[in-house]
């Protein structure tokens, strides 16, 4: 063999490993997502999610009949909130960031500190929380027997004689599994396309898999592991001097069974404590997806980052600091990423999302006297 014909079979080797692979980054670990798993025991037919999707938009699974799921998700706001924390049910405020519900059919624990485990069981504590929906079942059931459409559309899909609010809260579960989205440019580059991506993209890619990690944490079709880490967010401001902001959160740590001390000196939201009352969790929240993000800031659970510039930036600092320091992961570390840098991970991250998800909103039916009970 001549030297020049080893030095092209050498170069076609390295084309087709390393080299190549530079250009064209697939890491492994990350992957395009495939349609969200659906429980077998609530299927989804057309019916149901259109009767769910009626669900999510209409005020009358609330106590004031006023507080729709679409109130706090609006699908313009990229189905969340653009403010830090959430408002509340009127004379309240919430206490957390609200989360889009775009792609949440994915996950396994549902909030930001998963606090819970399906998205039918999500809708009963949104519809019924008291800085939520603040409803109750037997008000909620009337008034949805009051409106004709209901009361048939229940009956079609569920076999219902009277609309069932466990139904409804089953009809929102299966509404929700049609708000995904696995047609973004990351997906399409994952599934073959090399055009997908752009350059700055590609290079962010690379660095979100090698130099800067994120994909220590950030991993899987979702972009997510689901595990739970205290990153630094810093706590939210208002708490310290936002009088219903306060009430809000001292009631959350009394009803979710903190100790007698934290609940008086505690300035900032423990997390993943919640669940398991063990002090190392203290801090700590489920690993978000970071897709659709391009449309869900402010950022984290207290939406204490208004941009992705700013949550590069966060990251390449080394996180930020909390009242849980020891609970901080060592994953979180000074990246030392340049400018160039930062922004092909912001590029990247713009990947991740597609067009915007933004429906007509359905036409609801109202309430109607009930039929004349015949007199005998
Ligand atoms: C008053 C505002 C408000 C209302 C009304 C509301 N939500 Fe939410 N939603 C939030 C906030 C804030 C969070 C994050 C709460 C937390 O983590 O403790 C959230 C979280 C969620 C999540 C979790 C997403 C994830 O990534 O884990 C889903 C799903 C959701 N809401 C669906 C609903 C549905 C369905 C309804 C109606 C039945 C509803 N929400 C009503 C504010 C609201
Ligand atoms: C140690 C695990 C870990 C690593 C590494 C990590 N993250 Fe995160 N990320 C999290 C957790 C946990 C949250 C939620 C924290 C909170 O709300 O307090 C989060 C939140 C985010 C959010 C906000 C999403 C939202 O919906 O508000 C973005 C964006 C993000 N991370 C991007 C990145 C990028 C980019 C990197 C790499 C530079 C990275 N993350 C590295 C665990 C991690």
């Amino acid at each position: 063999m001549s030297i020049r014909t080893t030095f092209t079979a050498l170069t076609a080797l390295a084309v087709a490993s390393g080299a190549w692979a530079q250009e064209n980054p697939r890491p492994e670990g990350l992957a395009a997502l495939g349609p969200p798993p659906i429980p077998a025991d609530n299927p989804m037919t057309p019916e149901k999610v259109a009767l769910g999707e009626m669900l999510f938009f209409d005020p009358i699974l609330s106590g004031n009949y006023g507080m729709p799921c679409s109130a706090c998700h609006l699908p313009e706001a990229g189905w969340a909130i653009q403010d830090r924390i959430s408002f509340g049910y009127p004379g309240t405020t919430h206490w957390r960031n609200s989360q889009t519900v775009v792609n949440s059919a994915y996950y396994g624990k549902l909030f930001w500190a998963g606090a819970s485990g399906s998205l039918e069981h999500q809708a009963r504590s949104a519809a019924r929380g008291g800085v939520a929906g603040n409803g109750e079942d037997d008000g909620m059931e009337a008034r949805l027997a009051f409106v004709p459409e209901y009361v048939e559309a229940f009956n079609e899909v569920f076999g219902d004689d009277w609309p069932s609010v466990r139904h409804a809260y089953m009809a929102i579960a299966a509404y929700q599994r049609t708000l995904v989205q696995t047609d973004t440019p990351f997906d399409n580059y994952m599934n073959g396309d090399d055009e997908a991506l752009d350059e700055a993209q590609k290079r962010g890619l690379e660095l979100f898999a090698g130099k800067a990690n994120c994909i220590a944490c950030h991993s899987g079709p979702l972009l997510s592991n689901e595990a739970y880490y205290n990153i630094g967010v810093p706590p939210y401001a208002g708490w310290e001097d936002d009088e219903l902001a306060q009430i809000t959160f001292r009631f959350e740590l009394y009803a979710k069974g903190s100790t007698e001390e934290m609940y008086r000196t505690t300035k900032d939201d423990p997390g993943l404590y919640f669940r398991t009352k063990q002090k190392e969790d203290k801090g700590k929240f489920r690993v978000p997806s970071l897709r659709y993000t391009a449309y869900t800031f402010p950022y984290m659970h207290n939406g204490m980052l208004e941009t992705l510039e700013d949550v590069v930036e966060f990251y390449d600092q080394g996180g930020g600091e909390n009242e849980f320091a020891a609970n901080k992961s060592e994953l979180i570390q000074p990246l030392g990423l340049t400018a160039e840098e930062k922004a092909d991970l912001v590029a990247f991250l713009g990947s991740l999302s597609g067009d915007e998800i933004l429906p007509e909103p359905p036409e609801l039916p109202s309430m109607q006297p009930l039929p004349a009970v015949a007199q005998n």
